[in-house]
C-alpha cells in the first residue's frame, strides 16, 4: 500500500445558506481545496452525503458534482453512512490512493438541510435510526441520545447536578472554540447557565446540548505521499497514518451497553494498531459531538479518558484549547454546525490546518498528531483517522 497525504483542504462558511444550492456549496468547497493543493484536475471523487433525496430531492450526486466541478468523465461516487458519510468518503479516497488505483482524489462532503422545515429535517435524520425498533415508536436522535445520557448517568452513578454541569461544559467549550473559527455556524459564547436553562428538547438534553441543522460542504485532496513530496510542495504534507472503521447495531435496544460506544472503540483500536500508536500519542482530536453526551462517551471510547471520567475531565479543562487533550478546536458539531454528510470531511480540514500551523487564533501549541472520529446515527457506524505532520 502507498502512503497517502492530504495536500489541500477547503470549506466555506456554514449556516443557513438559503441563497445557494447544494451544487454551489459543494463546488465552492471543492475549488478551495483544489486551489489549496494547487491541482487543476482530479482522478476520482468520493462525496459523503447522508440523504440529499429527502433534503432537496436530488440523488445521483457523484455524477452531478463531478459535472459541476468540470471533471467529467472521472469516476465519482456518493458515499453514505448517515452522519459518518464524510468520514467514510475520506476512507474510500484513502483506499483508492493507497491501492494505487487513483493518484489525485477529491474527498468531499455536503448536506443542504435547511431547505426543508424542522419537522422534515428531523424525519430525514431519523431514517438513520432503526425504523422498526425506534422510529416507528416515535424516537428521534435527540430522544435516542437522551436515552444514552440517562443510561450513562445511572451507570456511573453521577449526581444529576454534576452530570448536568459536565454536559454543559462540552457546549461551553465548543462554542468558545467556534468563536475563533470564521467558518462556524454559531460564533457565539454560551455560559453554563445558558446551556442549563435553554429550551428542553429531550430530557436531559436542552437546545444548547444539541448540534444544529446546517447547510455546508467541505473537501480535501489526497495523493500518494511520494507525489506530494515531489510535485505539491506548497504545504508540508499531512499524512494519513491510519484509517479504522466499525459498526454496531442501529437500535439501542440491541446493544449490550447503550452508555458505551463500542464501534468507536473498535474503529479507534484498528487505527491505533495501523499507526502503531496509543491514545497518549494523539495530541488533539476532532470528534462527533452531535449532542454533548456524545463527546463525553466518544473521548472515553477513544481511550483518552477512563470510562465514566470523560465528564470530569471536561469540567477540569483537560479538553479545552489549552488542556492536555484539546477536543474539537474547530468548535465541533455543536458550534461549527453539522451538515451531516460534510461533518467528517470538515474534521479533516481542521486537523490539516492545525498540523500545518494555520489554525489562526485557535492554533494549538502541540499539534503534531491529530485524530478524527466521525459517527453515524447513535453510534451504529464510526470512522476514525489518524493524521501526522511529516
Ligand atoms: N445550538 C444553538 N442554537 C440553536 C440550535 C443549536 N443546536 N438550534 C437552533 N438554534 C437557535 C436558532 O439559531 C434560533 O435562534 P434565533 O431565534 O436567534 O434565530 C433558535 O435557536 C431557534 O431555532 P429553531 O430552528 O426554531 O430550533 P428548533 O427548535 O427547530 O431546532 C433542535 C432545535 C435542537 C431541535 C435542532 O437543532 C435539532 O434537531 N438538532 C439535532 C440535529 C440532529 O439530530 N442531528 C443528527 C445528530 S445524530
Amino acid at each position: 500500500m502507498r502512503d497517502v497525504a492530504v495536500i489541500g483542504v477547503g470549506m466555506n462558511k456554514w449556516g443557513e445558506l438559503w441563497e445557494k444550492s447544494l451544487r454551489d456549496i459543494f463546488v465552492e468547497a471543492a475549488l478551495l481545496a483544489m486551489d489549496d493543493a494547487s491541482v487543476d484536475h482530479i482522478d476520482s471523487l468520493y462525496v459523503g452525503s447522508m440523504t440529499p433525496g429527502l433534503f432537496i430531492g436530488q440523488e445521483h450526486l457523484g455524477s452531478l458534482l463531478a459535472d459541476y466541478l468540470g471533471q467529467c468523465p472521472i469516476p465519482a461516487a456518493r458515499v453514505e453512512s448517515a452522519c459518518a458519510s464524510g468520514g467514510l468518503a475520506v476512507r474510500m479516497g484513502w483506499m483508492d490512493v493507497a491501492l494505487g488505483v487513483s493518484d489525485i482524489v477529491l474527498v468531499g462532503g455536503v448536506e443542504k438541510m435547511l431547505d426543508v422545515d424542522g419537522g422534515a429535517a428531523t424525519y430525514a435524520l431519523a431514517t438513520a435510526a432503526d425504523q422498526e425498533w425506534e422510529c416507528y415508536n416515535g424516537a428521534t436522535f435527540p430522544g435516542l441520545y437522551a436515552m444514552i445520557a440517562n443510561a450513562y448517568q445511572a451507570k456511573h452513578n453521577i449526581p444529576f447536578d454534576k452530570f448536568r454541569k459536565q454536559l454543559a461544559q462540552v457546549a461551553v467549550k465548543n462554542h468558545a472554540n467556534g468563536l475563533l473559527n470564521p467558518n462556524a455556524q454559531f460564533q457565539s459564547k454560551v455560559t453554563p447557565e445558558q446551556v442549563m436553562t435553554s429550551t428542553m428538547v429531550a430530557d436531559p438534553l436542552r437546545l444548547l446540548d444539541c448540534s444544529p441543522i446546517t447547510d455546508g460542504a467541505a473537501a480535501a485532496i489526497l495523493c500518494p505521499l511520494e507525489m506530494a513530496r515531489a510535485k505539491f510542495k506548497k504545504h508540508s504534507p499531512v499524512v494519513i497514518a491510519a484509517s479504522g472503521a466499525a459498526t454496531d447495531t442501529l437500535s439501542l435496544a440491541h446493544r449490550e451497553d447503550i452508555a458505551y460506544l463500542k464501534a468507536t472503540e473498535v474503529a479507534a483500536q484498528h487505527a491505533y494498531k495501523m499507526a502503531n500508536m496509543k491514545p497518549a500519542d494523539i495530541d488533539f482530536a476532532e470528534v462527533h459531538d452531535c449532542f454533548t453526551i456524545a463527546e463525553i462517551c466518544v473521548i472515553e471510547a477513544l481511550g483518552f479518558f477512563e470510562v465514566g471520567k470523560g465528564g470530569d475531565a471536561t469540567l477540569e479543562g483537560a479538553t479545552a484549547l489549552d488542556g492536555a487533550k484539546p477536543i474539537n478546536s474547530s468548535g465541533g458539531l455543536k458550534s461549527k454546525g453539522h451538515p451531516v454528510g460534510a461533518t467528517g470531511v470538515a474534521q479533516v480540514v481542521e486537523v490539516a490546518h492545525q498540523l500545518r500551523g494555520e489554525a489562526g487564533k485557535r492554533q494549538l501549541q502541540k499539534a503534531r498528531i491529530g485524530l478524527t472520529q466521525n459517527m453515524g446515527g447513535s453510534g451504529g457506524s464510526t470512522v476514525v483517522h489518524i493524521f501526522k505532520a511529516v
